[in-house]
């Protein structure tokens, strides 16, 4: 069984901590990376950590995952409110799949409630800051475990 899990971001994620720091907080993708290395550590994991601006390079790694990942954190960024492409690719992948937003988008824009990654989501974590990550790592140990 594989211990590989892939944690996926999208566009404007490289900004985080001087993005909007009132929406998205103060600490920076490497800080995110840090702490899911930590967490993954801890439960056994192995992770890929990626970010990208590019709707492709973000389908590729799915494609890539589905290869060798055990499950998928993904946070798609404002994908997740545009891409069917992203969603198809995730609907290939077997293994959980946990989206994961660090705003709680339902009190946002109006655009941002709908998500079509959500339709193929074991699960869904927003508004819980950075938080939400490490969360989503421990609720894929548990959905691994379980199955
Ligand atoms: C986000 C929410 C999206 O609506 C937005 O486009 C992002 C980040 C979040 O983590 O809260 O870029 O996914």
């Amino acid at each position: 069984m594989s211990r590989t899990v892939f944690v996926l971001n999208g566009p404007n994620l490289n900004l985080l901590g001087k993005r909007q720091p009132e929406i998205y907080g103060a600490e920076t993708l490497a800080d995110v990376e840090a702490a899911c290395r930590e967490t993954a550590a801890g439960l056994g994991f192995d992770i890929r950590f990626h970010q990208s601006n590019r709707e492709y390079e973000i389908i590729d790694w799915v494609h890539e995952a589905r290869e060798v990942a055990a499950a998928i954190v993904i946070n798609p960024a404002a994908f997740t409110h545009t891409s069917v492409a992203i969603l198809d690719a995730l609907k290939t992948f077997d293994g959980p799949i946990i989206e994961v937003h660090i705003s709680n988008v339902h009190a946002r824009e109006a655009f941002r409630h709908h998500s079509y990654v959500s339709a193929v989501a074991s699960g869904v974590i927003a508004g819980f800051g950075t938080q939400g990550y490490t969360l989503a790592l421990q609720r894929v140990a548990r959905l691994i475990h379980a199955g």
